[in-house]
């Protein structure tokens, strides 16, 4: 039967010799979250199988390594270099099977982008590396200048050993009960660093020409082929376009469909991009929906095989556009389904509403975890990698919840509170919900922040959370609650020195109000942000400064950031810091056709601001003591601390508080949302504040406090 919302979504389609149920795919995603042997556990099958059960029709596992000793693209990956390894693979596609999914795993080698070996790494050319997006990167954070690899090329018997191993794996692959194989020849991986002319300076039979390039891709085919048999679908994952000069263009990547088509390839899955323009590989907010589709469309003029399109997907609607447009076969989804497993289901209901959409933030799947070699997380998912919020246990009784600050951490303790069975009340200092999420709404390209804000506001509503606003309760009014969160975010600091409080300093607050008066969370008026003068100082180094100096910067002003850090926004997730940086040298992120800034924002590291006079003239003082000026017409305040001035007076009065999100260390979106929904978890009859001040709940029998 048709579905009556989006009839192409839900239509089954053949990929070689499997019949997917619907146009759903989920692009490959390396969780790393595998044992360190690379063996499946519950952990993977919990994650994967979550995926099945929200009806996404075709699972490719993420990267799969075929040779741990030479490459693992995370510390933690899958791998299928070992036949001991088969039996938990097989659970795998079991758990996926169950729910109806068809399943394949992506084959991997990471050749140059190990993050495992550190050392010797192998690939096509012997180049050093610098390629800071990278999992495999050596230094990420220890020191500001990012430090390349040193890579070797392989010889030409390497070649053939790992020619040999990946058609070992991929027959593992078809032993576990897989229904198909993908090969990784994307994102500057191993086979993509064969296949691609920036990379390959080879120059015996692997180097060269097109199909000298192609030549391990297709031996890798071949021997598949004859190991797995032709009928095993195989597919392959390729950028359509590098993105970088001297890169593969989407000329020659239809030449690589129309080749891997005429070996017997049953799809090919079309990505973008390579690690030194990494906001393709994995795009941040600023990328458009779909941004990528039109690679897709070209391949797909020149094949007959299914073509999956990926980047950036999220609304169903454009989705089942895609499809219907004839853009694409299959839509793919990666981090979309890190967010919201449950996508297909919700979209197959027509409650797209109820989709919490992912907003690009790439902080806990990639910052905060693959990165610095760490299970993968999820920003605005909590339940990604923590099983408890997946099983969420109800309360036994239902408590009287008190949060304090209606922004993402406030929200989300509220909203799993809520879930629980608990009876919740808001209290937002201002008249609208959301906090400093709502700030992103005026930054361009950032506010998909809002899309969370609003899936987070719907379901207070549809949860029943008593919100009130425009108030800050006293302890009278907080003493009937059996628990209180205190989350109210961050204040703006105002330092002590001359002038801070003249006419011409304000906060980057004033600057990023949302003016917005058509919105259905907030119908009134807001009020016009602060308007700057043509030259704008701007001092901090957190969100408020870099949204401060993106808006102001694209807006045409003249903008200086005073930063006391050697970088400015070194806490910032690489692939965004990438295409920021650009912006404000006045060029754009690869791939990206919005408007560059106009004018170069520029940043004074090390520094620090003394006084700032009448005149506009601001005295800046570097950590080596020398003094210089700038004039501007406006400095916009953007340090930050933690707004917790009312924690000790509530802790005084005997309330069961605890601080989260902001309010007890300055983050992010992802620790503000998982402090939020970890405090949650611990609510219950009788809760208390441990030694440490924390809030405890159900201690085991026999312990009297
Ligand atoms: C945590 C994470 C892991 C990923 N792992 C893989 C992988 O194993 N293989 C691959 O081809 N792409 C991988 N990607 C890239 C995604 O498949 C996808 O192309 C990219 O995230 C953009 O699509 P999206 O907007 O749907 O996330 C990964 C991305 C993320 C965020």
């Amino acid at each position: 039967m048709r579905n009556k919302h989006y009839p192409n979504l839900f239509t089954p389609i053949e990929i070689g010799n499997m019949v997917v149920p619907n146009r759903i795919a989920m692009v490959p995603t390396d969780i790393s979250s595998a044992n360190a042997d690379g063996s499946v556990n519950q952990r993977v099958i919990t994650y994967h199988e979550e995926i099945a059960k929200g009806g996404c029709g075709f699972i490719i596992v993420g990267a799969t390594t075929p040779d741990k000793a030479t490459g693992r693209p995370t510390v933690t990956c899958l791998a299928a270099d070992e036949d001991p390894l088969i039996p938990g693979l097989t659970h795998l596609a079991e758990a996926m099977h169950r729910h109806g999914a068809k399943c394949a795993v992506q084959i991997q080698h990471p050749g140059r982008q190990a993050a495992w070996p550190r050392k010797n790494l192998m690939s096509a050319s012997d180049h050093v590396l610098d390629v800071p997006g990278s999992a495999g990167h050596e230094i990420i954070y220890a020191e500001s200048i990012a430090q390349g690899k040193s890579v070797r090329a392989m010889t030409v018997e390497e070649i053939y050993d790992l020619i040999e191993k990946f058609a070992e794996a991929a027959w593992r692959v078809q032993q576990a009960g897989f229904d198909a194989v993908e090969l990784h020849g994307a994102h500057g991986y191993l086979i993509a660093q064969f296949m691609s002319p920036f990379v390959n300076k080879r120059n015996d039979r692997f180097g060269g020409s097109f199909i000298n390039r192609m030549r391990f891709t297709m031996e890798i085919v071949n021997r598949i082929q004859i190991k797995c048999g032709r009928d095993f679908p195989l597919g392959i994952r390729y950028s359509g376009d590098e993105w970088i000069e001297g890169g593969r263009t989407l000329d020659e990547s239809v030449k690589v469909a129309k080749l891997m088509e005429e070996m017997g390839l049953a799809y090919v899955d079309i990505s973008a991009g390579i690690f030194e323009s990494p906001g393709t590989v994995m795009d941040p907010m600023y990328y458009p929906e779909g941004w990528n589709t039109y690679t897709a469309e070209e391949v797909k003029k020149h094949v007959e095989i299914p073509v999956i399109t990926s980047h950036s997907l999220r609304n169903p609607d454009y989705c089942e556009k895609i499809l219907a447009e004839g853009k694409a076969d299959m839509v793919g989804f990666s981090r979309q389904l890190i967010a919201d497993a449950y996508w297909s289901n919700k979209a197959k209901m027509g409650k797209k509403e109820e989709i919490r959409r992912c907003i690009s933030c790439l902080v806990g799947c990639w910052q905060e975890s693959l990165m610095i070699r760490r299970d993968m997380r999820c920003a605005i998912n909590p339940a990604v990698g923590d099983e408890r919020f997946i099983h969420l246990q109800p309360t036994k009784k239902a408590c009287k919840v008190a949060v304090v600050g209606g922004g993402p951490a406030g929200m989300e303790a509220a909203r799993i509170s809520a879930l629980r069975g608990h009876k919740v009340t808001i209290f937002e200092k201002t008249g609208e919900l959301g906090g400093a999420m709502l700030y992103c709404c005026t930054v361009p390209g950032k506010n998909k922040m809002r899309w969370y804000a609003d899936w987070l506001r719907q379901q207070m509503k549809k949860l029943g959370v008593d919100v009130k606003y425009c108030t800050e309760p006293t302890v009278a009014d907080l003493k009937g609650y059996d628990v209180v969160l205190l989350a109210a975010g961050t204040r703006v600091v105002r330092p002590k020195i001359p002038g801070i409080d003249l006419p011409i300093v304000v906060t980057f607050e004033d600057v990023l109000r949302c003016k917005n008066t058509n919105c259905e969370y907030y119908p009134d008026e807001r009020g016009e942000p602060v308007e700057c003068g043509q030259e704008v100082l701007i001092w901090g180094d957190h969100f408020g400064a870099a949204d401060a100096a993106e808006k102001l910067g694209h807006a045409g002003k003249k903008v200086t950031i005073v930063t006391e850090n050697q970088d400015f926004a070194e806490w910032m997730e690489p692939c965004h810091r990438d295409v920021m940086m650009k912006r404000f040298a006045c060029g754009n992120g690869e791939g990206l056709k919005s408007k560059t800034y106009a004018h170069p924002v520029t940043i004074i590291p090390n520094s620090s601001v003394l006084e700032i006079k009448k005149d506009g003239t601001v005295v800046i003082i570097s950590s080596a003591f020398e003094r210089s000026t700038v004039k501007v017409d406006t400095v916009v305040l953007a340090k930050v601390e933690s707004n917790d001035s009312v924690y000790e007076t509530f802790l005084e009065a005997g309330l069961n508080v605890a601080k989260i999100g902001d309010a007890k260390k300055i983050r992010n979106v992802r620790g503000a949302v998982t402090d939020g929904a970890n405090a949650a978890l611990v609510i219950e009859e009788g809760a208390i504040l441990n030694a440490n001040n924390g809030l405890i709940s159900n201690l085991p029998t026999g312990v009297e406090l």
